[in-house]
């Protein structure tokens, strides 16, 4: 084997450098940059030569395996494909290890499903099981941290392995202590070629760092099949299970749980969720029709106007890019004549659900508008539209959805782009509005004084 080198090595993206350095050059991330032991020298190249494949798929159908955990699967575009690598990360105590577990117990009917977990004591995890009421399930347990040990005990009829956590791992092949760079990353890459190899689907829990991020090196994350992350806010017990990466199907699905006393249980209709605590005529606050993934979702986007004390005002937001915020108060600025430059703008999607979909424009401007002229926006109206810097609305995908959604929970009123098609009755007996400019809108709900 090659002789073992000290390097040093970015704890956030995986960079190589010769000497120690406070700043990362290629993330550019500060007091990141560990010493760490790899395995280097000049490997004698090998002789051997490689099998070439033709594209056509195998007769076989990839079958994949339902959890029946439904809010799960649907993560995983559809069930759980046999060989795969699945990274769920999260903050602690957001519910991951009770997610796996749960959905261990659920894939452990016909057996060969094994829970391993280097930190937790195998009497905590009964524990959990007991509560989750899975205890009688045939998942099997096992507490250890050495990444060959679980490797080697593996039977040949095991199917699917969950990992808790892969920052607790350690493997021989690598020669530093537990949750460096080289450890995670021989750990993690011992777990895939088990994956790879016998067909049995891993699942590895990770630990977020502060930023977020799934700690360790980035490079995990382009090693696995699939990257999950897990959020909610704490005093919420709502919980969202996203696809940032999938090999194997969509990503930026997501699946919607509530922890209760018993444990997650996914929630199937989650618009009527996310509204249960809207209350009308309250001005700043407005409907948005979005999609997430491959489902329609209302939430609400709540804004609050107020004089600023500052020479800077202040733009507070939670679940929305605040440089959009900046865009689209700009846009209210320059095209409608609506100033906000001495007013602190704060903007909160409710439920703790994150959008990015740039349909979201539209209400978060209604929603501006409305808290800043006191006017609350007409019972029973949604909104959905993309705003340009020209100030026009522009189009967006899957309207009949939108459409569908709010009809189904019982919206009268629809404000969305004049340049959307859609089938005639995708909207039902609801009364629909376009608009082709945030002027028409601003006009349209007569909220021009701030
Ligand atoms: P856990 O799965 O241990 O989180 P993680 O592995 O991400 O650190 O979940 C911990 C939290 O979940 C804890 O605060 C208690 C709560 N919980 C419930 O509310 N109900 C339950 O049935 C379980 C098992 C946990
Ligand atoms: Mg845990």
């Amino acid at each position: 084997m090659a002789k073992p080198e000290k390097a040093f090595f970015c704890g956030e993206c995986g960079a190589r450098y010769p000497k120690w350095l406070g700043r990362c050059e290629d993330c550019g991330q500060w007091n990141t940059i560990t010493e760490d032991v790899t395995v280097g020298g000049k490997a004698k190249p090998s002789c051997n030569s490689m099998e070439l494949q033709s594209l056509a798929a195998s007769s076989e159908k990839t079958n994949r395996r339902l959890s029946g955990l439904d809010e799960f699967d649907r993560v995983l575009g559809g069930g759980i494909v046999p060989g795969s690598v699945i990274l769920v990360g999260g903050d602690p105590g957001v519910g991951k290890s009770t997610l796996l577990l749960q959905t261990a117990a659920a894939l452990s009917q016909d057996g060969g499903c094994v829970y391993v977990s280097g930190e937790e004591s195998s009497e905590q995890i009964r524990l959990r099981a007991a509560r989750l009421g899975v205890s009688e399930s045939g998942v099997k347990l096992a507490c250890e941290t050495d990444a060959d040990v679980i490797v080697n005990s593996m039977g040949k009829g095991v199917k699917f392995l969950v990992v808790d956590s892969v920052q607790t791992l350690q493997s021989a092949e690598a020669e530093s202590i537990p949750g460096t760079v080289s450890q995670v990353r021989a750990c993690a890459h011992r777990l895939i070629n088990f994956a790879k190899t016998t067909g049995a689907a891993v699942f590895l829990i990770g630990h977020v760092t502060k930023d977020g991020l799934i700690a360790g090196p980035k490079i995990l994350e382009h090693m696995v099949d699939v990257v999950l992350y897990f959020e909610g806010e704490r005093g919420n017990s709502y919980r969202i299970l996203r696809s940032v990466k999938n090999r194997y199907g969509p990503c930026d699905e997501l699946g919607i749980f509530e922890m209760r006393q018993t444990g997650l249980a996914g929630v199937s209709n989650p618009s009527a969720l996310f509204l249960t605590h809207r209350e009308d005529d309250v001005p700043g606050s407005v409907v948005f029709s979005g999609v997430e993934g491959t489902r329609p979702i209302l939430v609400e986007v709540q804004a609050l106007v107020s004089g600023s004390y500052f020479t800077s005002p202040r733009r507070t937001v939670v679940g929305w890019d605040v440089n959009r915020l900046f865009t689209i108060l700009a846009v209210l600025e320059s095209k409608c004549k609506i100033s906000f430059s001495n007013k602190d703008v704060c903007l909160n999607i409710a439920g703790g659900l994150k959008i990015s979909e740039p349909a979201g424009d539209l209400a978060v401007a209604v929603s501006i508008l409305s808290a800043g002229s006191g006017r609350a926006v007409p019972n029973g109206t949604c909104v959905f539209g993309e705003i340009g810097l020209t100030g026009e609305i522009r189009s967006v995908s899957r309207c009949s959805e939108r459409l569908k959604e709010a009809e189904k929970l019982g919206f009268k009123n629809v404000i969305m782009p004049a340049s959307c098609d859609f089938p005639k009755n995708a909207g039902g007996s609801m009364k629909i509005e376009k608009v082709k400019n945030l002027i028409e809108a601003v006009a349209l709900l007569g909220m021009r004084r701030i």
